[in-house]
């Protein structure tokens, strides 16, 4: 029996690891340069990955201690990348908490659309305080409430 590895790029700011951004040979402004990204996700299509992944969540990330803040939105940058790519699945983090379905289902028909059958959603439901004070909430929604 044939047995096939299938291989996903976790694609993570200026790096996985929380001091890669201070390398001298790091750049710290890494994780909004589009250019970074197309790098990645060519290299990740020629080493034969299935797809790459962007985690995210609706909130500044709030320890600077660790790593810069923001992060682009996964759907905008998979859109470019769908541009600069060919054949690799292309996976965005999305909160249904913080969205409605008929946004969701909009922007994810459109990124499939535009990469030719590429987009795929890690659906999560978004825990912590911070994201839920962005939409106005004191408190994130109950675990079950949000599930
Ligand atoms: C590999 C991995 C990646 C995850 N990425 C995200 C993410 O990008 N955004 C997010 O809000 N939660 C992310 N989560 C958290 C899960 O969605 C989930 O909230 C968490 O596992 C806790 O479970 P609970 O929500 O039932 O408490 C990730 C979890 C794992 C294991």
């Amino acid at each position: 029996m044939t047995r096939q590895l299938h291989l996903n790029a976790f694609l993570m700011n200026t790096g996985h690891h929380e001091a890669s951004w201070r390398l001298p040979e790091s750049d710290p402004y890494a994780h909004t340069d589009l250019s970074h990204y197309v790098g990645l996700a060519r290299t990740a299509e020629r080493g034969t990955f299935d797809s790459l992944f962007l985690a995210d969540g609706p909130q500044l990330w709030n320890n600077l201690a660790q790593r810069p803040a923001g992060a682009l939105e996964p759907l905008t940058l998979l859109t470019a990348l769908a541009t600069a790519t060919e054949h690799i699945g292309l996976i965005a983090t999305a909160s249904t908490s913080y969205n409605s379905p008929y946004n969701l289902a909009r922007r994810f028909a459109s990124l499939d659309i535009v990469s030719g059958g590429r987009a795929g959603w890690n659906i999560v439901t978004t825990a912590g305080a911070e994201a839920a004070r962005n939409f106005g909430l004191d408190a994130e929604p109950a675990h079950a409430e949000r599930y």
